[in-house]
């Protein structure tokens, strides 16, 4: 176990973890946005920021992805925390304005206005979809791109593979800021992205008729787990 110390308190920690994994195990709250317990850390929104201090000098850091070391002192609310946290969430805001999610990111905070404005973007680039769909989904539809080099400016964001996708739906699941909607209407998933529009076959119930998942998921799941076809001709709802 490592030992440190967090907002003063000792805290033991697992050698091989984050910050945030040895905050949430003493019960001291770090706000988080681009993390998740499931994912590995990707450092993308610094909403998670905290003070360090090593061998007397002080820095800020991301909590999510910086590992636990002897003898650390971290500050979870110091007032340079705070500043920092406030103002990578206005810069988020500015971005995206109507995301439920960061509105009340926001309100906990005390940002009550972005002081920047700033285009209005598809995507805050948090690369949850990304990683989800890598990690959890193991399908690797979604990659960051720079686009617009040819005009001498380099605009990441997220892309879809048609190919590759098979229409799941996580990614929209995990976006916090609903950057990537789904909507089912007959046989037909259209799922928006940052990248466009992507369209998927939904399979029919035998028994009851309803259109109940992608066709392209359940082929992806057969394969990958050997199933039978004739597992998935009836929906859940219908299953004995
Ligand atoms: S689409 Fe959503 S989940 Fe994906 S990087 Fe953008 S904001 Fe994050
Ligand atoms: S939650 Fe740590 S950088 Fe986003």
């Amino acid at each position: 176990m490592i030992k440190l110390t967090i907002d003063g308190k000792k805290v033991a920690a697992e050698e091989g973890g984050t910050i945030l994994d040895a905050a949430n195990q003493a019960g001291i709250r770090i706000p988080t946005l681009c993390s998740h317990e499931s994912l590995r850390p990707a450092g993308a929104c610094r909403v998670c920021t905290v003070e360090i201090a090593t061998n007397g000098a002080k820095s800020l850091t991301t909590a999510c992805d910086y590992p636990v070391e002897a003898g650390l002192k971290v500050s979870t609310t110091s007032e340079k925390v705070m500043e920092a946290r406030r103002l990578a969430v206005e810069l988020l805001l500015a971005q995206r304005p109507h995301s439920s999610k960061l509105q009340e990111l926001a309100r906990k905070l005390g940002v009550k206005q972005p002081r920047f404005v700033l285009a209005e973007q598809e995507c805050i680039l948090c690369q949850l979809c990304v990683r989800t769909c890598q990690e959890i989904v193991d399908v690797e539809a979604i990659t960051f791109v720079a686009q617009g080099k040819d005009r001498g400016v380099a605009e990441p964001t997220v892309v879809h593979s048609l190919d590759k996708c098979i229409g799941c739906d996580a990614c929209a699941y995990v976006c916090p800021t609903e950057s990537i909607t789904v909507t089912d209407i007959g046989d037909t998933r259209t799922i928006n992205t940052p990248s466009g529009k992507l369209e998927f076959k939904l399979k029919q119930c035998q028994v009851c008729g309803k259109y109940w998942a992608p066709e392209k998921q359940l082929d992806y799941i057969i394969e990958k787990w050997h199933l039978e076809p004739e597992l998935f001709a009836t929906c859940p709802d219908c299953r004995d």
